[in-house]
């Protein structure tokens, strides 16, 4: 890592100030890979489970560990029982993994249910008490993940400050905060707004916010104008590892770097699945690839015709056939003539 430092995490240091978040079904070792390959200091894996990693037949399954390769990683841990959660950050910690992140802001009403991700954020003596059983079993840095409320009720708000207020006194090394309601989800304009509140309240805090993450040059402009301490790419860098290069390179005062061609994002694309299809069944690897393609094919001037035809392939073959014939030197030519 490079002699500058712009955001720490407790004893990580990062030579830039944003990472890659936790995305559930997406952040596993391939997607990290390339994002650490255009210049992604740092990762967080799919979120897991406690209560499934904290036993020990779990973490056997290299689905779950980080690749030799890719270092700092960091685990996200999802779960509402102290000692559960404190057991699968050791767990985690032996097999790896260079932080932990406690997750207080999944919304999936499954998860709600059960009383764990966002569901915490009601119950701060909870979500503290986790903390504390997480901090004392770990040396890493430990950092937590919120969302700015279950809701925008009064008493949701009070919980959301009185959980920052204590976490930091105990002590968290980071809260990246989701600038959005669990009632919200993913609707609306993400709202970095209290996140400030957050920092000038606190200001030796470290604050990252996390929300609507998408364009490069407008996330570091808003982190420049907010003074928060970093952020997170989220829905942003999925199938679009490029954008940490854009990232780095405007950081580091470079410029925005000239887009990838065609040629690039078709190495990339075969790279990948081919990557996936290394962990799973070939019709269950073309199945889970298809959602990152999705968002690959964005960037490709004919982005239907290629989704369609995308869509239409069964084999990992036909995929890679069709990535062949829509990208590469037939791809650009094809390129050329839809932008022109
Ligand atoms: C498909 C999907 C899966 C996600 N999984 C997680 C997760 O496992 N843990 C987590 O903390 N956040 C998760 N998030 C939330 C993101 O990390 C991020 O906070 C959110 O998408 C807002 O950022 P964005 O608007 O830039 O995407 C997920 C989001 C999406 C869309």
């Amino acid at each position: 890592m490079g002699g500058n430092v712009a955001l720490k995490l407790g004893s990580l240091a990062l030579d830039v100030p944003f990472f890659q978040a936790s995305l559930s079904g997406y952040s596993d070792y391939p997607m990290r890979m390339f994002a650490r390959r255009y210049g992604c200091p740092f990762a967080l894996a799919d979120v897991m489970l406690a209560k499934s990693v904290a036993r020990p037949d779990v973490l056997s399954k290299s689905c779950f560990l980080p690749g030799d390769d890719e270092h700092p990683v960091g685990a996200q841990i999802l779960g509402k029982t102290p000692e559960t959660m404190a057991k699968a950050a050791r767990a985690l910690v032996g097999a790896g993994y260079d932080l932990i992140d406690i997750n207080c802001a999944c919304p999936a009403p499954k998860v709600m249910r059960r009383g764990r991700g966002g569901a915490l954020l009601d119950y701060p003596d909870k979500a503290i008490e986790i903390l504390k059983a997480v901090r004392g079993t770990v040396s890493c840095p430990v950092t937590m993940k919120l969302r700015i409320g279950t809701n925008h009720s009064a008493q949701s708000r009070e919980n959301f400050w009185e959980i920052v207020t204590r976490a930091i006194e105990q002590g968290v090394d980071a809260l990246v905060i989701h600038g959005r309601t669990v009632s919200q989800r993913y609707r609306g304009k993400a709202d970095w707004g209290l996140l400030v509140e957050v920092k000038r309240q606190f200001p030796s805090a470290t604050v990252i916010a996390s929300g609507d993450v998408f364009d490069a040059q407008e996330s570091l402009s808003q982190l420049k104008e907010t003074g928060l301490d970093g952020f997170v790419a989220a829905r942003g860098s999925i199938g679009n590892p490029w954008i940490f290069k854009e990232l780095r390179s405007l950081w580091e005062g470079k410029g925005l770097p000239s887009p990838p061609g065609l040629a690039e994002q078709k190495g990339v694309l075969l790279e990948h699945l081919a990557r996936v299809a290394e962990g799973y069944p070939e019709h269950r690897a073309v199945g889970y690839f298809r959602k990152f393609l999705v968002y690959y094919v964005r960037r490709h001037p004919k982005r239907k015709q290629v989704v369609q035809a995308l869509l239409k392939a069964r084999t990992r073959k036909e995929v890679e056939t069709v990535i062949c014939e829509w990208y590469g030197e037939d791809g650009e030519m094809k390129g050329a003539q839809a932008s022109g």
